[in-house]
């Protein structure tokens, strides 16, 4: 199975939050990244990896799209987060990808002044 990393124990760059006020989210909250270009939350996973699977909201009608980096290298650009209805309504967006054993960062970056989705957590299969 794979192994969930929740946002609440993510590194949220300036501005962010740590949030509870939508239900249906894992854990004990979801990250609420500051509505700006560059706003990013960090994630400390342990590979193997050849999936990340993002759990996240978005309660606006346009797509977040965010940058993926691991190790610093962007490895998926402008990825769209879109549209879930509400931000109750929780859903993921799934990345395939290699990553070797080992400690790793992944981070989201927004891409656009609207910041990043809220995000709940990283499910990271190996
Ligand atoms: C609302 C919502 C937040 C969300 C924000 C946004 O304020 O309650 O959870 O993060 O919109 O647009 O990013």
């Amino acid at each position: 199975g794979s192994t969930r990393y929740e946002a609440e124990s993510a590194s949220i760059s300036a501005g962010g939050t740590i949030d509870a006020n939508h239900a249906g989210f894992s854990g004990t909250g979801f990250a609420n990244g500051a509505n700006a270009v560059g706003s990013y939350v960090e994630w400390q996973v342990t590979g193997p990896a050849s999936a990340l699977a993002f759990g996240y909201a978005n309660g606006t009608t346009a797509a977040r799209p965010v940058d993926v980096a691991v190790d610093g290298t962007v490895v998926a650009a402008g990825v769209p987060f879109p549209a879930t209805g509400a931000w109750t309504t929780w859903s993921t967006v799934v990345r395939s990808l290699s990553l070797p054993a080992g400690s790793h960062t992944v981070r989201l970056t927004a891409t656009t002044a609207d910041g990043p989705a809220n995000l709940d957590y990283l499910d990271v299969t190996p």
